[in-house]
């Protein structure tokens, strides 16, 4: 089974988990038959030769079965490494992650990429939708941990649309990761399926869930410690903080823009050009710094649709709604009040021109890709 005619890559991070491995991947390999489905083991260096065993099952599969070495830096750490390679090196149009354990059955991918194939970028394997569940055998602290956990993704990471924002278990078109820039991801322990989901959304990936039973591992441990929770608590606020640094910078930028108006505005008045001439060119002169402050710093991260030039052309009509409104607000007050200082009439025509020059070029030409489609 594929999604389509895709190419399928399973990344399965490892650590200690050599009573589970083997049983795992021909598990795996016997229910995913298909030529075009891989498997990707990441192991950092498991003191309980979880690497020995993975290349005994890869010595006996016709080349699907690969190992990935590397340092132990946590999960997220070895998922980015782990993906990262299933998608350059392997080729891979679809990732599934799944856990080495068993808690995520190895047949409900199937239903994972089914998802995938009618259309949608992201299926997670959630235990929080309508048919969902959870092992009866956790216990009450995970199970807090675990909802709490989910609340704060959801309310403070900014994940409202999604019930299971936590869960480990997901099929990804790697055509969406690319456009995430998974390589720019910074959580390293499990905080990582936040952040990637979140990237994920935010460049309009379509998100659907599939319920699933998690089961509690049979064997081994589970190696969700103190250091991950930390991690998990400061990186939600960060990814909250982040969303609010744009719009500080936003701001900025036009605090700048203004200066740079009425400034040169002055400044040609003083050498005596005519204030109707003086006008235009001022607005344009802060409408051009404005441009150049918001591609290059405030929305220089946001993935834009479009092309550059289709940009420019863009931004060159919203520059030119925003010069005509602003100008013929500063004649018609020039006009209305003609002692008034003209500095100030100037300013006064800086605030519907710098509205309608927000709203269009957040709306439209710095649209981010979250509202494609
Ligand atoms: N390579 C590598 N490096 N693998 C790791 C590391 C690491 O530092 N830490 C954990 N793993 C592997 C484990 O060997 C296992 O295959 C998988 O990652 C999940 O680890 P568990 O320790 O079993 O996680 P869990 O069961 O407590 O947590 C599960 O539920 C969480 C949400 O409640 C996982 O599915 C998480 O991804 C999920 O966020
Ligand atoms: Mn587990």
């Amino acid at each position: 089974m594929s999604a389509g005619n895709a190419r399928v890559c399973f990344v399965i991070p490892t650590y200690n988990e050599a009573l589970n491995i083997t049983s795992l991947l021909k598990r795996l390999t016997q229910i995913y038959g298909d030529a075009d489905t891989a498997f990707l083991v990441v192991d950092d260096h498991s003191p309980d030769g979880t690497a020995r065993l993975v290349r005994e099952v890869a010595d006996g599969t016709d080349g699907r079965v690969h190992l990935l070495e590397g340092k132990r830096r946590g999960l997220g750490d070895a998922y980015v490494r782990g993906i990262t390679h299933a998608m350059d090196v392997l080729d891979a149009d679809v990732v599934v992650q799944m856990d080495a354990d068993f808690s995520h059955d190895p047949v409900d991918a199937e239903r994972l990429l089914g998802r995938i194939a009618d259309g949608a970028d992201v299926a997670i394997g959630s235990r929080y939708v309508t048919g969902g569940s959870l092992d009866e055998r956790w216990n009450l602290r995970r199970r807090l941990l675990s909802q709490w956990g989910n609340r704060l993704a959801k309310w403070v990471g900014g994940l409202r649309g999604v019930s299971d924002c936590t869960a480990g278990f997901k099929a990804i078109r790697t055509e969406k990761l690319r456009e995430a820039r998974l390589q720019d991801v910074q959580a390293k322990g499990y905080v990582f399926q936040v952040e990637l989901l979140h990237r994920l959304i935010r460049c309009g990936a379509r998100v659907v869930e599939e319920p699933i039973h998690f089961r509690d591992r049979e064997r081994g441990e589970t190696k969700l410690g103190v250091a991950n929770m930390l991690e998990f608590l400061l990186s939600i606020f960060w990814i909250r903080l982040r969303s609010h640094l744009t719009f500080l910078k936003f701001s900025v930028t036009g605090l700048c823009g203004t200066m740079i108006n009425l400034v040169s505005f002055y400044l040609m008045l003083r050498l005596g050009i005519h204030k109707f001439v003086a006008s235009p060119v001022a607005i344009m002169l802060s409408i051009f710094s404005n441009f150049m402050m918001n591609n290059y710093w405030t929305f220089g991260d946001r993935i834009m649709i479009g092309r550059e030039s289709v940009r420019g052309v863009k931004f060159l009509a919203v520059s030119l709604m925003t010069l005509l409104l602003s100008y013929s607000v500063f004649v018609a007050l020039s006009i209305l009040f003609p002692r008034a200082f003209p500095v100030l009439l100037q300013a006064l025509g800086i605030a519907p021109g710098a509205l309608l020059n927000y709203y269009l070029n957040s709306r439209w030409t710095f649209r981010g890709a979250d509202r494609e489609r």
